[in-house]
This record gives C-alpha cells, structure tokens and sequence, in this order.
C-alpha cells in the first residue's frame, strides 16, 4: 500500500499476545476448548451473566450457529438492517432463509425500528439487529415488537463490544447474539468471534453444534461416559492459540477502548469545522447508546 493512503485499520498489540500464545503450546494443549478458551469463556460469562458464551471462529460463525439454533429453514424470512455487512444477511441465507431488508433511520446507519412492524409477515422468524460503529438500535422497541409477534431477535454485535444501551451491554439484550474480533475490530484475535446464548434453552444445543454436532462437551464435563453424534454442527471453535491471543486483549479492554475514544475525539474535533460549514455531518450517539470508538463514519 502508497504510503500516501491512510489504512483503514491499525490492529493494536498489547505484548502478551504471543506470551500467552507460547504458554498454550507449552500446556500442551492447543486444539479447542483448552486452558486459554475456557478463561475467555470466565470473562465473557462475568461480563454477560447469566448468558452461555462460546468462542468461535469468527463472527460469521457465530452468526450461522444463532441461524441453525432458531432452526431457521426454507420458507422462513429474517428481518435485517440493509445497511451491513454480508455476513448477516449468509448466515441465514445459507439456512435458506427470506432475507427482508429494514432501511436506516434518517441520519444514522443504524436500522430504523419503527419500520419493522410493516415488514413482519406469518412467515417472520428473526429480526437481526446489527449496533452499527457499536452504537445500539432502539433495543426496548425492537424486543416489544419481538415478543408481541413472538419473533426471535440475534444481535449482531460484531461492531459492539463493551458498548451499552441504557446501561445494558449490548450482546445481552436479544435471544443472541455475536461478536467478532476480526483484525478490523476494537478487541482482536486476527479471526474471531463470540456467540452470547441468552436466552438458556438454546444453551445444551449449542455446545452440541460448536463441537461438529457431538455431545463431547459434555464428555469432557463428565455429564455422559462416552461422546458421539447426536445433532448437525460444525467445526465452530477455534484453536487455544487463538484463544490465547485473545485473553491478552480482554485483559487489556479498559485502556484499549480509552485509547480508541481518545482517537475518536481527535476526530470529532478535528472535523468539526467542516460540519460547522455544512460539508459532512459527524456521528450523533442516541442518548440511550454509548459510543465503543468502533469506527469514525461521517455523511457527505
Ligand atoms: C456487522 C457485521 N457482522 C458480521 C461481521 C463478520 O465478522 P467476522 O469477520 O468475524 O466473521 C462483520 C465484520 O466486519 C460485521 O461488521
């Protein structure tokens, strides 16, 4: 790349990445489910309590296990924003899912949960939310209109880590949810993901479909004597070494996200007298959402 051209993202190293990545080898253990994924898991389930959290891949993962967990099939049509990322629309497509897109609201990407009710037919199953830069959508409006059609709503929270709605973190408020931690994102592990069980009685399945539909979870739990096929799944969990790399990140959350808002101020400021001339308009934050510093977007 000319060094003429501003990277879109700088992926920020803490030190201990490759430390704990070492360790791992050394423990012997580097396939899934080891010694650094389980600490992963012990974060994110104390950060998102009572929620089952299971790493992935990568978010588009996480995505296609909330699509086989809602047993989303042909005929079936999910609501989703029309401003994303491909890997909302996949998961469910490849599930043979309908996609029905939502439009945006005026003046911000996020989708506009007053056009919902209009979009919802028999046949709707999901609506998916997407927090986009880690903004939060209206979340009360959307889960009252999900429990008053009895809809299951995914939170793709790829984008929404550590970010809150009304002081509730995001990835905690729908049925599920998923989180990445792709290069590009504020909490990295090259390819990663999260998905966020809330709703408990999907908690079982889920094990079951991260280990390529078998029941070794619970083997390993010492819940059943031996380990076999009994659901669909895939191979959705990653390496320890990713895992690794990953727990040197959460460990670091708090100065990571300061030094991104830090950034994302500078920004601001730094752009506000083009917005003061009318040329762009800059990021407005509902008050109901915080702002995770996940990306500087403006509007030409
Ligand atoms: C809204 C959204 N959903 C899903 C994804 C896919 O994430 P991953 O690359 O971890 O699969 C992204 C990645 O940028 C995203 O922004």
């Amino acid at each position: 790349m000319s060094a003429d051209f501003i990277p879109f993202n700088k992926p920020y190293l803490t030190g201990h990445e490759v430390i704990y990545m070492q360790e791992a080898v050394q423990r012997g253990q580097i396939s899934g489910n080891g010694y650094f994924t389980k600490k992963c898991h012990t974060f994110f389930e104390e950060k998102f309590s009572p929620a089952k959290c299971l790493l992935t891949t990568s978010c588009t993962d996480a995505l296609e296990m909330c699509a086989i967990l809602l047993n989303i099939k042909a005929g079936d049509e999910v609501i989703i924003p029309s401003y994303t990322f491909v890997s909302t629309a996949n998961a469910f497509v490849l599930r043979g899912a309908t996609i029905v897109f939502a439009d945006s609201m005026t003046g911000h990407p996020n989708l506009d949960a007053n056009t919902i009710r209009s979009l919802i037919t028999p046949r709707t199953k999901a609506i998916v939310v997407v927090h986009y830069a880690g903004i939060a959508c209206d979340m009360d409006l959307i889960m009252s209109l999900a429990k008053e059609y009895n809809l299951f709503v995914v939170e793709d929270a790829a984008q929404a880590i550590d970010s809150y709605y009304k002081g509730r973190a995001l990835g905690t408020i729908g049925h599920l949810a998923a989180f990445s931690f792709h290069e590009t994102k504020n909490i990295i592990s090259g390819e990663g993901g999260l998905l966020v069980v809330n709703d408990l009685q999907f908690a079982d399945r889920s094990e079951i479909l991260w280990e390529k539909g078998t029941n070794r979870t619970a083997f390993f739990k010492g819940m059943v004597d031996k380990y076999g096929w009994v659901d669909i799944g895939s191979s959705f969990l990653p390496s320890d070494l990713i895992a690794a790399f990953l727990f040197a990140q959460l460990e670091q959350l708090e100065a990571i996200q300061h030094k991104r808002t830090q950034i994302w101020e500078t920004y601001y400021s730094q752009l506000k007298h083009l917005e003061d001339q009318s040329h762009i308009k800059l990021p407005t934050i509902p008050e109901y959402a915080t702002n995770n510093a996940h990306m500087f977007f403006l509007q030409c």
